[in-house]
């Protein structure tokens, strides 16, 4: 048996990985290791070329968690575009790039946003997201991307978002 590190990751492996790291810990613990191992298979070149380059889709659902509901996630984002600042509501989120550069901003938050009131954020800092670097978002944690180009990314969701409603924040 070599170092797993050294040989190729399947999609089915790295499910396994993250469902048993988020059974072991699931709280911010365990998924600081799903978001520590996306960061390495992002990095395997033939995992990317096999499960991300192939996918034309904004958002495509390469599995979902049988037993906790998170999803494995690949995008493709195509042309430029900037995002609103959001959190995920009641999830966590992990971004792992793929391909192309993502900037992420962080903000912190003012005021909670209401169902008729979007909340205010305030700019706390901007970073890059590059191939083969993840980042976790716990629940709360305000975010926005932006992209001067196409970009491919896994992202983690502790839940499918498609099926929860988001709130509207506004930078002041
Ligand atoms: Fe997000």
């Amino acid at each position: 048996m070599g170092n797993m590190d050294q040989v190729g990751h399947t999609l089915e492996d790295f499910a396994a990985k993250c469902h048993d790291f988020i059974k072991a810990e699931p709280g911010p613990a365990g998924r600081k290791k799903v978001c520590e191992l996306l960061s390495k298979v992002l990095a395997d070149e033939q995992f990317v070329a096999r499960y991300v380059d192939p996918n034309k889709e904004e958002r495509h659902i390469l599995y979902q968690d049988p037993e906790f509901g998170f999803c494995i996630l690949a995008h493709n984002y195509e042309g430029p575009k900037e995002s609103s600042p959001h959190d995920h509501g009641p999830s966590w989120a992990i971004y792992g790039q793929a391909r192309g550069e993502t900037a992420m901003n962080d903000w912190s938050l003012l005021e909670k946003p209401t169902e008729q009131v979007a909340g205010k954020v305030k700019h706390v800092r901007t970073y890059k997201l590059t191939p083969g670097v993840a980042h976790l978002y716990n629940e709360g944690d305000l975010h926005s991307p932006s992209r001067a180009a196409s970009t491919k990314l896994i992202r983690i969701e502790g839940t499918d978002m498609t099926k929860v409603k988001r709130m509207k924040f506004e930078a002041v």
